[in-house]
């Protein structure tokens, strides 16, 4: 069984786009840029938030963060997200979800400049998905394809299911994992099903997994009997028990014991995503200097 280092693979992620910022910075005199949006103060989010900031100024990308009050409105966060768009010298915007109840998520999301979503929640980049012509790829999905990569595991004509069918993990994951690999260079070839909390049967259908990407929100919530033997395993989930620990949405102690491969929680999907958004803001920076 192969222990799936996330953190290890991100640091080597790091070190090559450290490399590419500074050939970036010297050829065009250009710091790339991430603006961070934080509404309320959920300590998840504040965590979060402060993780991808340490991770630009790692990498030599400068960072701003905007930390607004619980009260504040969708009117007020569409101001400064329009201040944001006309920024020159911010490139990578991102909204950090959820956002408080009453502030409406889907107007905040849509009117942020598609050339600075660096999430890829805007609807203009979710549609450049679907037809196998990413301008950026959705941060988990995309720091979970750049493991199956560096970790060597095939995925053409392999049967995926994912577990969770939401609008940042699941169904952008499906729809790169199902895109022909000769169109783009997103493209995995594999068969996809996508599973979630209504489907029936939902065990027989992860046990005929060869990959199983698991995003459900719900710890422990994949057991080794829902998982064929040498199976990939890709854990999404981070839960807070009632101890304070963090844990995946895998019971990892038992699926381990049968998986072929397993990404744990802590150290697995969660340091790529901050990596992709790394990548994701190098390339704004890049976009914003090509059409200048
Ligand atoms: N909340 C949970 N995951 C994400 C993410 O990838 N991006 C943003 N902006 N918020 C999140």
């Amino acid at each position: 069984m192969q222990i799936l280092d996330g953190k290890k693979l991100s640091e080597t992620i790091c070190n090559e786009l450290s490399e590419q910022v500074i050939r970036f910075k010297l050829s065009t005199g250009i710091t790339p840029c991430l603006a961070a949006v934080l509404v309320g103060d959920d300590p998840a989010s504040r965590i979060y938030v402060s993780n991808k900031e340490k991770a630009c100024q790692k990498v030599g990308m400068e960072s701003r963060l905007f930390r607004l009050p619980v009260t504040t409105t969708t009117e007020e966060l569409l101001v400064l997200i329009e201040e944001l768009n006309n920024d020159t010298n911010v490139h990578g915007i991102l909204v950090q979800l959820p956002l408080p109840e009453g502030c409406d998520e889907l107007r905040v999301l849509d009117a942020i400049d598609p050339k600075k979503d660096v999430d890829a929640f805007h609807p203009e980049n979710v549609g450049l998905i679907s037809q196998g012509r990413p301008r950026y790829l959705p941060c988990t999905p995309c720091g979970i394809q750049q493991m199956l990569i560096r970790y060597g595991i095939e995925t053409a004509g392999k049967h995926v299911v994912i577990v969770g069918r939401s609008d940042i993990v699941g169904k952008p994951m499906a729809l790169m994992l199902v895109q022909k690999q000769s169109l783009s260079q997103t493209g995995a070839d594999a068969t996809v099903t996508i599973v979630h909390s209504r489907t029936k049967n939902l065990s027989d259908i992860t046990r005929q997994a060869d990959i199983l990407i698991v995003a459900i929100g719900r710890a422990c919530f994949l057991t080794a009997e829902m998982v064929k033997p040498e199976a990939v395993v890709i854990d999404v989930g981070i839960n807070r028990l009632s101890d304070g620990k963090i844990c995946g949405d895998v019971d990892f102690d038992t699926v381990k014991e049968v998986a072929g491969a397993i990404s744990p929680v802590p150290g697995g999907v969660g340091p790529l995503t901050i990596s992709m958004l790394l990548l994701n803001t190098l390339r704004a920076a890049n976009l914003s200097n090509v059409s200048e």
